[in-house]
Order: C-alpha cells, then structure tokens, then sequence
C-alpha cells in the first residue's frame, strides 16, 4: 500500500516529538519511504558536545539503510522550535539524501500553513559532488 505525503508528513511530525534538542531547542523530524515502500523515520539528537549532534535525516537514513533499504523514494522533513515553520535540510543533509537519491526522488519540505513544497535533489543541491 502506497504511503501518501500527508501519512508521510504525520509521520515526521511523529518522529520530530522524540527529538532531543536541549541546546538548540529545535526538533526536527524525517521520514523516508524506501524504494521498497517502507517507511523509516528519524529525530535529531543534540550532545552537549555540539559537533556530536545528529541531524533527524541523518537517523532516518541510518534506519533506512539498516532495515535494508536502498533508495529514498520521498523524505519528508518537519521543523521548528515551537510550532512548525518551513526547514529544508541543511547542507550536511543534503549531501546524505543525495547518496540515496536519484532524479525521481521527492523531497517534502513541510511549512506551517498545512502545505508542503517538493524538491528533487538536483534543486537542492546543484553541481554535486559524487564518486561515479
Ligand atoms: N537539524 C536537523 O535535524 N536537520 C536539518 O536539516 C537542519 C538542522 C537539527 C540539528 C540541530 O539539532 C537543530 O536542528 C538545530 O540546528
């Protein structure tokens, strides 16, 4: 069965309510379907060591690619500190998405007026750097 954004959405939002994020007190969540159809998610996890702290596409990807996912299908990302406002995934981020992404890929950016935006990876980050 097909996971629709908006299940994808609410499932980032779900995720985001686990963040742990005492230092910035911004909480992230992600949510990936695979190219399987599986739904992975993941919240960011702040260290008082600031460097250390993950960001929440950073767990959903961990977990995609440790329940045997290969590919990001779509990747939704909710944020904020209080109340949700837009967060498109920083630069480290999109740099990860794009280890797992292709053209179809769709990435949901999430926005506190009940919309969303979709981006592909070359939008978000033109002129790549890759191996292959
Ligand atoms: N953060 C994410 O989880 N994903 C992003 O793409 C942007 C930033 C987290 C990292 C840190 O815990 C907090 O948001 C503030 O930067």
């Amino acid at each position: 069965m097909t996971i629709a954004n908006e299940d994808l959405i609410n499932a980032a939002t779900e995720a985001r309510e686990h963040a742990y994020c005492k230092y910035s007190g911004y909480s992230v969540g992600a949510a990936i379907v695979d190219d399987q159809g599986r739904l992975h998610v993941g919240c960011n996890v702040e260290n008082a060591a600031y460097p250390l702290g993950n960001c929440a596409e950073a767990a959903a990807i961990a977990a995609m690619v440790q329940e045997g996912g290969k590919r990001i299908a779509r990747i939704a990302i909710v944020g904020g500190y209080r109340d949700v406002a837009p967060c498109t995934p920083c630069g480290g981020c999109r740099q990860r998405i794009h280890e797992f992404a292709d053209d179809e890929t769709v990435i949901i950016v999430y926005d506190d007026s009940k919309s969303w935006q979709e981006y592909s990876i070359d939008e978000l980050l033109p002129a790549s750097f890759h191996l292959d």
